[in-house]
């Protein structure tokens, strides 16, 4: 089956890769909207066109499922998308819910784009599971920049992630949410500075546990692994700019 991945920009290919880890024998188209990263810090109304004006595109290559690979897309847009189109359509949240299921008694602090976390649907999330009291927001948007500009370099990460993280006292958390794919390159670097018995949570797996299940409920022929790459609606001749991003997460 031919199954979309979409994202803002590069982060979702962190979700790509976990879906090739788990679905091997599908094929892949995957949209990085390179012209209008980022989504994090812009209007709502604005990402909500660019996701529909994405979404329209990949409905054109009859894909069987597509994955919002993008956690302020999903926030923003997943409601309308359902009622647009009929392919399964997947999306991301925050993962507070298990971050909370783990320990009700420390903080949690949930890292994510400024429109993820000030958006309803996760002010609905927090309220949903009872937790106001123990989450807490922490926007990270110059991690997106870093990661479209494939700045991977430890010390510079770190020593903008020490700063955000300077004035928490990390001793006080259960769990850091990583609520943006772009964040996920960047995983070992946290752990660099948040402590062994803090976890680290993120919600690709989930994602891809809800795939798998969507795609059993579908009926098409298996694929053998091949993944088109599109940045905005231009195809990725070369096949490089956005393949480089899958092989720093081997
Ligand atoms: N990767 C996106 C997310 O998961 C958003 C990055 C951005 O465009 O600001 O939220």
């Amino acid at each position: 089956m031919k199954i979309g991945v979409f994202d803002s920009g590069v982060g979702g290919i962190t979700v790509l890769k976990d879906s090739l880890r788990e679905l091997p024998n599908q094929d892949y188209i995957y949209y990085a909207d390179i012209a209008n990263v980022p989504y994090g810090t812009k209007p709502k109304e604005e990402v909500k066109r660019y996701v529909f004006e994405a979404v329209e595109f990949i409905a054109e290559k009859e894909v069987n499922a597509l994955v919002i690979a993008c956690n302020t897309a999903t926030s923003i847009a997943i409601a309308d998308l359902r009622k647009v189109f009929e392919f399964p359509i997947i999306g991301m949240e925050p993962a507070v819910k298990p971050a909370v299921e783990k320990n009700r008694t420390k903080k949690v602090l949930v890292t994510a784009t400024p429109l993820t976390l000030k958006e309803k649907k996760f002010q609905d999330l927090v309220s949903k599971i009872g937790s106001e009291d123990i989450i807490e927001p922490l926007p990270l948007p110059k991690l997106v920049e870093f990661a479209e500009n494939f700045i991977f370099d430890e010390q510079t990460v770190l020593s903008h992630l020490r700063e955000k993280f300077s004035t928490y006292n990390l001793n006080q958390y259960s769990s850091v949410v990583l609520g943006c794919t772009h964040f996920i390159f960047y995983k070992d670097l946290f752990r660099k500075i948040i402590p062994e018995s803090v976890n680290i949570i993120d919600g690709n797996v989930g994602t891809v546990n809800q795939l798998k299940k969507k795609l059993k409920e579908s009926k098409g022929k298996l694929g053998n692994g091949e993944i088109v790459f599109y940045s905005s609606e231009k195809r990725d001749e070369d096949n490089k700019t956005l393949r480089k991003y899958i092989e720093i997460l081997e």
